[in-house]
């Protein structure tokens, strides 16, 4: 199939205000849905390491069997074709495709995702891939990881390699995944795989991650068809003073450099921020960046990502000692608070706003970017009735508060050209392993059986008819019309 036929799905509906084309889809990610870790040749990844290491993942959860999606693959594109998904945002395993991070490849992993892909097709579902969503070779992790400058010369190997076998079939790439996360919940509070825990290496991660995305893009370049569309996903953080004090405001201004700035500044202007480096020099003096790596890093891309599903409100607090628990580096005299209001099972709070607000900044600042939202939703504790129903009323009000948000945004200009709910699937939430639900499919994982919830029929409807279904709760933003 052409790139034309995979940009332009079959099932795109466009609701009064939402663009012509406006792609509606839903999100995943290869260890949080395929389990099937040890067969077809996979080797460990950071995570199979990580989920095993007692105390870091909720339950001792592992992603071994995760939603067994590497063998249902077919029944959930037949569940995507239902909901009338447009199209489906997943990503490749690294270790499935390179088992050990580097040569030889692997051919029964590219033919699980040829299987995937021409499913998605034959189903008029656009595949947009991601090629790093976390799950990093052990065996690479064992020579430093994201701290070594190396790995992100093996990351564009592997995406090379990738786009030669699908360039012909995906339309859309994105080459990471939230890089925020691999590096300060990685390498800076240890939250997240590969769980260690210093400042210092995690701002160098962040930098190689960025390298690899660079270098990740060029590969990408020289490997697809014209046309084809690169593009890199942020979660970058709505940030708000808790007042308009001017320690508050400089607290934001922190943050803002270190979840936002860190990234928007090298990837779309070619040099990191003055008062970022300036915030972060006790921690480290930024040697590893070399000659040339901002040039490599700034390589235009087609479009942006974002990942968001709540604010971050902060105030300045000279109790605040900064370091562990928090990942950010740098962050002496800074309390991170917890708006008031609905909050979902995560304990985040529900602030469609702050998407808003990003969106329109995003269209500030970077004139004319087409932007994706790559993930938004939300979990709660759902479960199966008698009769087998799930019904998942407060979901459908986040859904459709942050719809009616990204509606206003593209209202007010930001060039949105899709949504990816997150997720299509209950799923393996990282460290909370199987106690959050974000799926609108709930999976029972003892018998692997998946049951639409009413979010899902709720979304289906919103795709079918082009109109935001009635809401049996209402929300402050929900307005449908
Ligand atoms: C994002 C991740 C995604 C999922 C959601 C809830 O940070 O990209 O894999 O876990 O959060």
């Amino acid at each position: 199939m052409s790139i034309a036929a995979v940009t332009h799905p079959v099932h795109t509906t466009t609701p009064a205000g939402f663009p012509p084309g406006f792609l509606w889809g839903a999100a995943t990610a290869a260890y949080q849905i395929e389990g099937a870790a040890g067969q077809g040749g996979r080797t460990p990844s950071i995570w199979d390491t990580f989920s095993r290491t007692p105390g870091k993942v909720r339950n001792g959860d592992t992603g071994d069997i995760a939603a067994d999606h590497y063998h249902r693959y077919r029944e959930d594109v037949a569940l995507m074709a239902s909901l009338g998904l447009g199209a489906y945002r997943f990503s490749f395993a690294w270790p499935r495709i390179l088992p050990g991070g580097t040569g030889p490849v692997n051919p029964a992993g590219l033919d699980f995702y040829d299987r995937l892909v021409d499913e998605l097709l034959g189903a008029g579902i656009a595949p947009v891939a991601t090629l790093y969503h976390w799950d990093l070779p052990q065996e690479l992790e064992d020579r430093g990881g994201w701290t070594h400058r190396d790995t992100a010369h093996r990351f564009a190997e592997y995406a090379a390699l990738v786009a030669d076998r699908f360039g012909d079939r995906i339309g859309t790439w994105t080459t990471l995944n939230e890089p925020w996360c691999s590096a300060f919940l990685g390498y800076g509070n240890g939250v997240h795989a590969p769980g260690r825990t210093d400042p210092a290496q995690a701002l160098r991660a962040h930098h190689h991650l960025l390298l690899a995305h660079g270098l990740g893009t060029a590969a990408l370049r020289d490997r697809l068809p014209a046309g084809a569309q690169v593009s890199l996903t942020l979660n970058l953080a709505a940030v708000r003073p808790l007042t308009r004090d001017a320690g508050d405001l400089d607290a934001a201004r922190r943050i803002d450099g270190l979840a936002n700035r860190i990234f928007l500044d090298p990837v779309f202007h070619g040099r990191y921020p003055q008062d970022v480096l300036a915030d972060t020099a006790a921690v480290t003096d930024w040697s590893f960046v070399r000659d040339g790596d901002l040039a490599e890093i700034a390589r235009p891309i087609d479009s942006l990502g974002i990942n968001y599903y709540s604010p971050t409100v902060v105030a300045a607090d000279p109790e605040a000692a900064g370091g562990l628990p928090s990942p950010f580096p740098a962050d002496r005299g800074i309390r991170f608070v917890l708006a008031d209001g609905p909050r979902t099972a995560m304990d985040w709070p529900v602030d469609p706003d702050g998407l808003y607000e990003l969106l329109v900044r995003l269209r500030d600042e970077l004139p004319g970017l087409p932007l994706l939202v790559t993930e938004n939703g939300a979990a709660y504790d759902d479960y199966s009735d008698p009769s087998g129903a799930v019904h998942d009323p407060e979901r459908v009000a986040y859904l459709r508060g942050h719809l009616g948000a990204v509606r206003r945004a593209i209202g007010a200009g930001a060039p949105v050209r899709g949504y990816f709910l997150w997720s299509l699937l209950d799923n393996f939430e990282w460290a909370y392993g199987y106690s959050k639900r974000f799926g609108i499919v709930h999976v029972d994982f003892a018998s692997q059986r998946r049951t639409p919830k009413d979010s899902a029929r709720w979304y289906a409807e919103l795709i079918r008819t082009g109109q935001f279904p009635p809401a049996d709760t209402p929300t402050r933003d929900g307005g449908a019309d």
